[in-house]
């Protein structure tokens, strides 16, 4: 039965077959129609369409990258759905493969025409069913689709997650057909109550902040509290809802959804700065909206931050960088120091928040981005500065009842997390001070002016600067002895005494 090919569908258009390879997985081959229309767009920029033709392997890690993390769900799904042997391929072709993140969509060869055929449909729940499934889901993480219903929808990420599709009378309906879900509901698990409250008000803060998050809300469900966000993905045209493409960053770089967290051989901040400037459309744009999510996960400590929790969109337009979505934050619950919590991707030189608040963490962070240093920090301190009275406002505007110790928690902590990451930015601005005496005193000559874009650090005057690969080579300070005439070995900047070689 596996052995059949999938069809992969975009926007009712036969896109890809996949090839089942008798090893559980299967190459992929473009459509040649498809790759001649002048609006196709890649499934992942990881299986370009200039190659008609994909492996297994390339073909695995974007399929991989559509199925949720959790190994409960799966074994669940695979259960559920029949698929043996259990195979990422064998169960896209099931209902789950009808509505995933993006636009693609899986229909086993022979199935189009029963699958695309029918149009859509929606059965309406009431607010007791959703109920009953949000109470279902916080005490049974791996509940994210009724066992045997005419329902579907798989998504990535391993907390607990429902998606349906919200009428415009504001009630839900889980959708069939070609109908597509609109939302992702998240409920906090029965041992965490509030998850839901701090990742809707972390989204919240950051589109105070200005910057570009899915929308979301927070609601209560048979005493469970279930964040709610509008799917990016999915957009109202003129013909009703529509699927828009997009994969993470993993797919993106065409590895296997387990490499997320840097730390594990994932994706750090140069390499995502780099996928950025190779693929997105407007990079410049798309590098400062990075940067700025990177500065406010650094204040409000997410150390969930890797590359699954980055996306792209994928429109016959171009590649943009997707709104931030599943931010999360230590502050609510910490147990322990903030400074001994990791982050996802090393900041600056370290994964640890303590040592991201070393002097030349921030430099190191334009460098792996390849950022102007100057707006790095005027971005930071401007977000730090911003980010309490953000915080205050979106709890304020909370029901009272939402207003729990775990969000005065976080409000407490986002007070002493801007102090600290203002206290970073001065250090930095010292640095960059001090870089600046010691060549006033080498040359004679006054300070450098700013560089065009505002910056005070000229081309060069990083503590460091990025090679090719990203790999960071560190500017030297320079400084000729007067008695042996030989360069001060030191960083840029350095404020201990000067160290000649020998
Ligand atoms: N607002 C959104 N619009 C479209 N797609 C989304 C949105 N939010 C999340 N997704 C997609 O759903 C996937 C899973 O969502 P999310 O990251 O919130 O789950 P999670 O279980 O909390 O993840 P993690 O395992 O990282 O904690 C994401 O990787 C992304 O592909
Ligand atoms: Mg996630």
């Amino acid at each position: 039965m596996q052995q059949e090919p999938v069809t992969v569908f975009m926007h009712g258009e036969v896109a890809a077959r996949i090839a089942p390879d008798g090893k559980g997985g299967g190459s992929l081959r473009y459509d040649g129609t498809y790759r001649s229309n002048r609006d196709a767009v890649p499934l992942s920029l990881s299986l370009p369409m200039n190659v008609q033709d994909h492996s297994p392997e390339a073909t695995a890690s974007w399929i991989g990258g559509l199925l949720p993390d959790n190994p409960r769900v799966l074994e669940r799904w695979y259960a559920n759905e029949g698929v043996s042997p259990p195979t990422p391929l064998g169960l896209l072709r099931t209902r789950v493969g009808r509505d995933c993140a993006g636009a693609a969509r899986f229909v086993p060869e022979g199935d189009e025409s029963e699958v695309l055929g029918r149009g859509g449909s929606l059965k309406g729940l009431s607010d007791s069913d959703v109920a009953k499934e949000m109470r279902s889901m916080a005490a049974d993480l791996s509940y994210w689709l009724p066992d045997a219903e005419e329902a579907y929808f798989s998504l990535g990420g391993y907390q607990a997650k429902t998606a349906l599709h919200l009428l415009d009378d504001g009630t839900w309906a889980r959708p069939s057909g070609n109908t597509p879900t609109t939302h992702i509901l998240k409920p906090s698990p029965t041992t965490q109550p509030e998850m839901a409250a701090v990742e809707h008000v972390c989204l919240d803060i950051a589109r105070r902040l200005g910057l570009d998050a899915a929308d979301s809300t927070l609601e209560t469900y048979g005493g469970v509290k279930v964040c709610v966000i509008s799917r990016y993905d999915r957009r109202r045209g003129g013909d009703g809802w529509e699927r828009v493409h997009q994969e993470d960053a993993c797919q993106a770089m065409g590895l296997h959804p387990h490499l997320k967290y840097e730390a594990q051989g994932g994706p750090g901040i140069a390499q995502m700065g780099d996928l950025i400037r190779r693929s997105s459309a407007r990079p410049r744009e798309d590098i400062k909206s990075f940067r700025d999510t990177l500065l406010y996960y650094w204040l409000i400590v997410n150390r969930d931050a890797h590359a699954r929790n980055y996306s792209f969109l994928i429109e016959p337009s171009g590649v943009r960088l997707a709104p931030i979505y599943d931010p999360g934050s230590v502050l609510p619950g910490a147990r322990k120091r903030i400074g001994s919590y990791e982050l996802a991707m090393r900041f600056g030189r370290d994964f640890t928040v303590y040592r991201s608040h070393a002097k030349d963490s921030l430099s190191t962070l334009s460098a792996y981005l390849r950022a102007e240093h100057g707006d790095t920090l005027s971005r930071a301190e401007e977000l730090a500065a911003t980010i309490v009275d953000c915080a205050e406002k979106s709890i304020a505007a909370l029901p009272a009842a939402h207003q729990t110790p775990p969000l005065e928690k976080m409000l407490l902590g986002l007070n002493k997390r801007s102090g600290e990451c203002q206290k970073t930015v001065r250090a930095a601005r010292s640095i960059i001070s001090a870089a600046n005496r010691n060549r006033r005193n080498k040359t004679g000559q006054a300070e450098h002016p700013p560089t065009a874009s505002g910056s005070q650090v000229a081309p060069g005057d990083d503590a460091q600067s990025p090679t090719q690969s990203g790999r960071l080579e560190k500017a030297q300070c320079g400084h000729k002895s007067t008695r042996t005439g030989k360069r001060c070995i030191m960083g840029a900047g350095h404020t201990s005494p000067h160290r000649y070689k020998r």
